[in-house]
């Protein structure tokens, strides 16, 4: 759908669009700064993808060209034909191989019904639990395949969360590379065990929303610096991959100058050799720039098969399908590139069973009745059965409510004032308490904020099936509750002193498709401050009564700074976006069934001026994001400088109180300070495939062929076939490759190895344990959570505390105890060396401290590595 909002805009921008283009041009060559790396990597070189590979070749070497073409494109966007999802590929029906259904979002399956709306990822990074974000993973899966899609679009790890204003870093798990990392291969074993191929995205940098690539201007350029890149931003990635991963997603944004779905060193150097990435890689929608630069640099799936550039979009034009059939006969694209796209989106078909009862989808993305056009983006389309209206709910919403509930965050609890009792009198304030009256699903992707914000805006959106809303819910367990649904205050007289009221407020974000109340997808209009002028709605409940609880459903950081002090606030509650489930999971928080376990995914500021200027949303189209601040994002930055939060990252209290006691360490693989040399990579089928420019007749398109306007289609005349294959015969024009350009398929990186790198990173080093008792009146569930710190004088600059491990105990009774185990791998405790291109563990003799608590400043233990002891009682390193 934002194609038909940019298409409206783009009538008035086309002068601007070719004067943009022509100014791209002349960008692209002058600023790439990334360095090449080329061939791209064949897969089926991993040991736990083999089978997989054998069986994917036998079925592509029986494919003509014009199949092996059809599956590495979509058929344009809108033009799904039977298979109805937000893109879908072509097929090579006569051998056996479907279409595919690609189908976003990270929170549900979107745009259709009878699903669930799970909490959105930064609440899942909230819980501090692996196993819910595994399980949320499952139920995730169960519903994608229900619906018949073969590729779930996420998780999201990428936005990581750098700069707190950024649209969708909701839609991924917190600004950590740890949380993101653990919460993101949760995420895709739950699905990945349903047959559901999972999409880790996006490939990489995509740091803001504002000024990503579009029809009419050029992307930023995000400038990353190697030792950031593998130490944050890649880092999730490699758990991604680690977990097996099917697909990867390229970001909108360039890297270092070069678009990202066609920067060799990010897809071909980072992600498949060093990574190991056995999967296949797509573009993200429409952002295809070139046909024959994009194979090279080693995209194998161009979606929804359409482009921004180069054409007027959205008439049928691709960058590959019938461009890439000539590619690969002018001898341009060779042979062998072919095959390896075409066997690792094959293999990858193969290693989760999608060959075997696979469903079809039975839903429409873009129609919503029974009966619809077949091919809406064609101006004259039949029309067929596209909704079968399958219900995939099962009993997810269970889960669903789970993570809501074990997100949210008590940050504030002035004299143990919550919880409340179901006694009291509540006077509740603010439309986000409420179903938007003029309805939960009434505007295009969540593009607007009225009631309770239970998700972001965009592609990252789903439909409500229904809302449990918090005031109905307040409702059902308290008798005497007054409801103001306005964000004005209103005129209340003189509450009673044992009045409470209850304010809730929230802050919006999402995609730069859509402008929601001035924010062009970041938060750019209202930055860290509460919309509807919610801290003045605050403030007047603050004057008017003598206790207030503030309930904040937040994209991501909020500055309170206007409230949090006043001494009527009694108590905060941050409680994310809960999806679906917005109602009781908050409720029975509020008045005490369970007590508050989440903790905060992010830091919570002072104000914007905390942060360094260098996460600012940068503006102007092709604008460079340089990453000045390098390893120092969130709370590493505000460890680094000194500087007091309002409240730090992994924050979060309880009704009750724990205690960290008898820590300790046991040495399981003992570490050097170079990484162990990796052994080879093994041998793979796809070496082996004919390479031979086959003959031009396997792409003419069939006679009598009647096609659809718009579709796009593999096949080119026999004229334009011949041709091509004619300068490919006689090499007599010869396409000028990119600088550093080779054809001689390389080792590898050092530090590279199959399922994530170089197989020691993922060795344990040491595992850690902790007794944690509940010494409150009250049960409740403790986060515990490791972070490293590095010794000093280890020869690089890092970061004082990084997170490095987390679990969360069971409900927890007065006086119950649990011992919770944690591990730290060789990863845990390496640096990115740039000039010895590797992982180096630099601090083995002094030891590293490895500081266990529930929060990034609440850590009063730790376990020294080199002497495996532990000590208790001392002071938080910050
Ligand atoms: C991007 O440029 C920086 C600075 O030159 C360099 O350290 C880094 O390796 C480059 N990364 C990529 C992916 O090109
Ligand atoms: C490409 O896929 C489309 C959609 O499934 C199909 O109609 C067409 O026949 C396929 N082309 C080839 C060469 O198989
Ligand atoms: C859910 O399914 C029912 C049929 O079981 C259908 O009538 C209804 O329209 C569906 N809801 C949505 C929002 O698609
Ligand atoms: C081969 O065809 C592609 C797609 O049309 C084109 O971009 C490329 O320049 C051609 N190569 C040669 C050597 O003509
Ligand atoms: C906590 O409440 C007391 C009164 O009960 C008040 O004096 C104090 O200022 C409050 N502290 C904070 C931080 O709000
Ligand atoms: C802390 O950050 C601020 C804002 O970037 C900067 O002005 C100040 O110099 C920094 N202080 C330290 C000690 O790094
Ligand atoms: C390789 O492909 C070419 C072109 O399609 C064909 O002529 C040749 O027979 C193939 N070789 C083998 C060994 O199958």
């Amino acid at each position: 759908m934002k194609t038909i909002v940019a298409c409206q805009r783009l009538a008035l921008r086309l002068f601007l669009l070719y004067t943009v283009s022509a100014i791209f041009a002349m960008g692209q060559g002058a600023s790439n700064l990334s360095p090449p790396y080329y061939p791209a990597p064949y897969g089926g070189w991993a040991p736990t993808w083999s089978d997989s590979y054998t069986r994917a070749v036998t079925l592509v070497e029986a494919m003509t060209l014009a199949e092996k073409v059809n599956i590495t494109a979509g058929t344009g966007m809108y033009m799904g034909d039977l298979s109805r999802c937000v893109a879908n590929t072509g097929s090579a029906e006569r051998v056996g191989f479907p279409q595919l259904c690609f189908q976003d979002g990270p929170l549900g399956v979107r745009t259709t019904g009878n699903i669930t709306a799970f909490p959105a990822g930064i609440t899942t990074g909230a819980t501090f639990d692996k196993k819910l974000m595994y399980e949320r993973g499952v139920a995730l899966g169960e519903e994608f395949r229900g619906k018949g899609a073969n590729v779930y679009l996420g998780p999201s790890v990428g936005p990581i969360g750098r700069k707190p204003r950024g649209g969708r870093n909701w839609e991924g798990f917190g600004s950590d590379p740890v949380l993101q990392g653990i919460a993101g291969a949760e995420t895709i074993r739950g699905v990945q065990e349903q047959g559901v191929i999972a999409t880790i995205k996006h490939l990489i940098g995509n740091e803001q929303e504002m000024y990503r690539a579009s029809f009419w201007q050029k992307a930023y350029s995000a400038n990353i610096g190697d030792r950031a890149m593998h130490e944050l931003y890649l880092w999730p990635f490699a758990d991604a991959v680690h977990a097996g991963v099917g697909s990867a997603m390229t970001a909108y944004n360039d890297v270092n100058g070069s678009s990202a779905s066609q920067n060799s060193m990010i897809i071909s150097g980072l992600l498949k050799d060093e990574l190991g990435f056995q999967g296949f890689v797509m573009t993200d929608w429409l952002s295809h720039y070139a046909g024959v630069a994009s194979a090279l640099a080693g995209l194998d799936m161009s979606l929804p098969g359409d482009t921004f550039t180069n054409s007027i979009p959205l008439v049928g034009y691709s960058h590959w399908m019938g461009e890439l059939s000539k590619s690969v006969l002018n001898g341009s694209v060779p042979v062998d590139r072919l095959n390896d796209m075409c066997t690792r989106i094959v293999a990858t078909w193969f290693q989760f069973g999608q060959d075997q009862n696979y469903p079809k989808p039975n839903f429409h993305a873009w129609v919503s009745t029974a009966e619809g056009a077949l091919y809406p983006g064609a101006v004259v389309s039949p029309s067929g059965l596209v909704n079968e209206f399958v219900n995939v709910q099962g009993n997810h919403k269970a889960i669903a409510k789970q993570v809501a509930q074990e997100a949210i965050t008590l940050v504030k609890n002035n004299n143990s004032f919550l919880p409340l009792s179901t006694s009291g009198q509540f006077t509740v304030f603010g439309t986000d308490a409420q179903a938007d009256p003029s309805g939960i699903n009434n505007c295009l992707d969540k593009s607007c904020n009225g009631g309770t914000l239970t998700m972001g805006w965009g592609s990252g959106s789903a439909t409500l099936p229904y809302l449990d809303d918090p005031i109905t819910s307040i409702r059902k367990k308290a008798a005497k509750v007054t409801y103001h649904a306005s964000d004005t205050f209103p005129n209340v007289g003189t509450p009673g002193d044992d009045e409470i009221a209850l304010v809730f407020i929230n802050s919006d974000s999402g995609e730069n498709s859509l402008t929601v109340e001035g924010n062009h997808g970041d938060r750019d209009a209202t930055g860290l401050a509460a919309w509807h002028n919610g801290d003045e709605l605050v403030k007047k409940a603050a004057a008017a009564y003598k206790s207030v609880v503030v309930v904040y459903h937040t994209v991501g950081p909020v500055i309170m700074e206007p409230w949090v002090n006043l001494p009527s606030v009694k108590a905060v509650l941050v409680a994310h976006l809960p999806g679906q489930e917005a109602g009781d999971s908050l409720t029975e928080v509020l008045f005490g069934e369970v007590s508050p376990s989440g903790h905060l995914p992010y830091t919570i500021p002072v104000s914007e001026d905390q942060y360094p200027e260098s996460l600012d949303i940068v503006e102007g189209a092709g604008v460079q994001d340089t990453y000045l601040e390098d390893l120092y994002i969130d709370y590493r930055f505000f460890n680094k400088n000194n500087t007091k939060p309002r409240y730090a990252f992994g924050h979060g209290l309880s009704y009750t109180t724990f205690e960290f006691s008898e820590p300790s360490i046991t040495s399981v693989t003992k570490l050097t300070r170079d990484l162990p040399a990796r052994s080879p990579k093994g041998t793979t089928p796809v070496s082996s495939m004919n390479r031979t420019i086959p003959a031009a007749s396997e792409v003419y398109q069939p006679s009598g062929f009647s096609t659809v306007w718009r579709y796009l289609y593999s096949w080119v005349s026999n004229g334009d076939a011949d041709n091509a294959y004619k300068i490919g015969k006689e090499g007599t024009s010869k396409y000028p490759y990119p600088e550093g350009y080779s054809s001689e398929q390389k080792a590898g990186p050092a530090a590279g190895g199959p399922n994530g790198g170089n197989p020691a990173l993922w060795e344990t080093a040491w595992t850690l344990s902790v007794t944690v008792t509940n010494t409150g009146s009250k049960a409740g569930k403790a986060s515990g959570q490791v972070y490293v710190q590095f010794p000093d004088g280890n020869g690089y600059d890092t970061p004082i505390i990084q997170l490095r491990d987390f679990e969360k105990t069971a409900t927890l009774q007065p006086g119950g105890s649990e011992k919770l185990e944690f591990t730290i791998k060789r990863r845990d405790v390496s640096v990115w060396d740039v000039k010895e291109q590797t992982w180096v563990v630099p601090g083995l003799d002094s030891g590293y401290k490895l500081w266990i608590g529930d929060s990034s400043d609440n850590l009063h233990l730790f376990c020294n590595t080199a002497k495996l002891g532990c000590e208790e009682g001392v002071d938080s390193p910050v």
